[in-house]
C-alpha cells in the first residue's frame, strides 16, 4: 500500500517535471522579439482584428511563424511584412509600423480601404530595401522624408491618389533602381537632381506632370534604364534630349512634346518605344532599332514622316 503510493508520487513528480520543462522549452523556443510581436498585434487591432487575413496572428504563438511575416534567421528580428490583397482591411497605415525598424521589405498593397497619408513614422524604417505601397487608396503628398530611407532599391507608390510634386529628396537615395509613381495625381516636374542615380527605371506615367526632362537625367552613362512618361503634360524639345546609353525603354506618348526624333534613338537597343500623341515633326531616323516599331509608336503627331508613316514631302 505504502509502496504503491510512493511509486504514484514518484511518477507524478516525473510527470510534473516533464510538463514544466516542456513548457519552459516551448517558451524559450519562441523566436519572435516581444517588441515586434507587440507592434504586429497593434497593427492587427488597428486594421481588422477579426479578419481572416490576421487569423494566424495569435498572441500565444511565435510571430516569426505568422503568415505574411518573416524574421531574420540570425537575429530573429522582423525583416519582412506584407499586408495586402484584402478588401476588408479598413483604415490608415498604422503609425506603429515605424517601430519595426529592422524591416527590409514592407508591403501594403491591393487594399482599396487603406486611406490617408504615409505616416511620418515610416522615416524610422532606415533598413528598408524595398517599400511597396501600391494599389491602395493613399493620398496626400509624397513625403520628403522618404529620402532618408537611403538603403532603398525599390520604391513603389503606384496606383494611389497622391498629389503634389515628386520630392527632390528622393535623389538622396544612392542605389534606387526602381521608382514607380505611375497612376497618381502628381503635378510639377521631375526634380533636377534626378540625374545622379546610377541605374534607374523611372515610371511616372498617368499623372499630371509637366515641364522638361531634367538635363541631368539624360547626361549619358548608364543611369537611366527605362523612362515611362505616358499620359502627362510634359512639354520639351525632344530633339535636344541626349539619352543615356543604358536606356532600354521609353514611352512619351500623350504629352505635348515637340521637335524631332533625335538620331541617337536608332542606335539604342530599345525594347519599348512610343512617341505617339505628341507634337513631333520630321523624319523618323532609320537604323537597326527604331525599324522594329510600327506606326502606332509614332502616330498622331504633328508631322512625323518616313519609316512606318507616310513618306516625308
Ligand atoms: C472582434 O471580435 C470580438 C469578439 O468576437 C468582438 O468583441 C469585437 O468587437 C470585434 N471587433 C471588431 C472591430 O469587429
Ligand atoms: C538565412 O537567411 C539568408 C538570407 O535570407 C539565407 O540566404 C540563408 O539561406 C538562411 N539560412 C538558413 C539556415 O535558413
Ligand atoms: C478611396 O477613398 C475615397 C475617399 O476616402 C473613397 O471615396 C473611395 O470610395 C475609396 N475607394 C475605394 C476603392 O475604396
Ligand atoms: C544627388 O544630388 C543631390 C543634390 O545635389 C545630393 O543631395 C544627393 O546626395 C546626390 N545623390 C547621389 C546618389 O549622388
Ligand atoms: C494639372 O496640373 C496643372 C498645373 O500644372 C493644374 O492647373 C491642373 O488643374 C491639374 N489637373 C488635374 C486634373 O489635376
Ligand atoms: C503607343 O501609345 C499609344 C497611346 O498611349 C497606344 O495606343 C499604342 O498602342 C502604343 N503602342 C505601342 C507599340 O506601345
Amino acid at each position: 500500500m505504502e509502496t504503491k503510493s510512493t511509486i504514484s508520487l514518484f511518477l507524478f513528480s516525473i510527470f510534473l517535471f516533464t510538463a514544466s520543462s516542456l513548457i519552459t522549452l516551448s517558451h524559450s523556443a519562441e523566436l519572435c522579439h516581444p517588441n515586434d510581436k507587440n507592434a504586429l498585434l497593434q497593427i492587427k487591432a488597428h486594421l481588422g482584428p477579426n479578419t481572416t487575413f490576421f487569423s494566424s496572428w495569435l498572441p500565444n504563438t511565435d510571430c516569426c511563424h505568422w503568415i505574411n511575416v518573416r524574421c531574420n534567421n540570425q537575429t530573429n528580428r522582423l525583416n519582412y511584412l506584407a499586408i495586402g490583397q484584402q478588401n476588408d482591411l479598413i483604415g490608415q497605415i498604422p503609425p506603429i509600423v515605424g517601430q519595426l525598424t529592422t524591416l527590409e521589405i514592407l508591403y501594403f498593397n491591393d487594399m482599396p480601404g487603406l486611406t490617408g497619408p504615409i505616416p511620418s513614422s515610416i522615416s524610422n524604417l532606415i533598413n528598408l530595401k524595398e517599400l511597396y505601397f501600391f494599389r491602395t487608396n493613399l493620398s496626400g503628398s509624397i513625403p520628403e522624408f522618404l529620402g532618408r530611407l537611403n538603403k532603398l532599391d525599390i520604391l513603389d507608390l503606384s496606383e494611389n491618389r497622391f498629389t503634389g510634386p515628386i520630392p527632390a529628396s528622393l535623389s538622396q537615395i544612392p542605389n534606387l533602381q526602381q521608382l514607380n509613381l505611375f497612376k497618381n495625381r502628381l503635378s510639377g516636374s521631375i526634380p533636377d537632381t534626378f540625374g545622379n542615380f546610377t541605374k534607374l527605371a523611372l515610371q511616372v506615367y498617368d499623372n499630371n506632370l509637366s515641364g522638361p526632362i531634367p538635363k541631368s537625367l539624360s547626361r549619358g552613362g548608364k543611369n537611366l534604364i527605362l523612362i515611362y512618361l505616358k499620359n502627362n503634360a510634359f512639354s520639351f524639345d525632344f530633339s535636344k534630349v541626349v539619352f543615356s546609353s543604358g536606356l532600354r525603354g521609353i514611352d512619351i506618348s500623350h504629352n505635348r512634346i515637340y521637335g524631332s526624333l533625335p538620331k541617337q534613338l536608332s542606335q539604342l537597343p530599345l525594347e519599348v518605344f512610343n512617341a505617339s500623341y505628341n507634337q513631333l515633326c520630321g523624319p523618323i531616323p532609320t537604323g537597326n532599332w527604331l525599324n522594329r516599331f510600327k506606326a502606332d509608336s509614332f502616330g498622331n503627331n504633328k508631322c512625323l514622316c518616313d519609316g512606318p508613316l507616310p513618306t516625308c514631302k
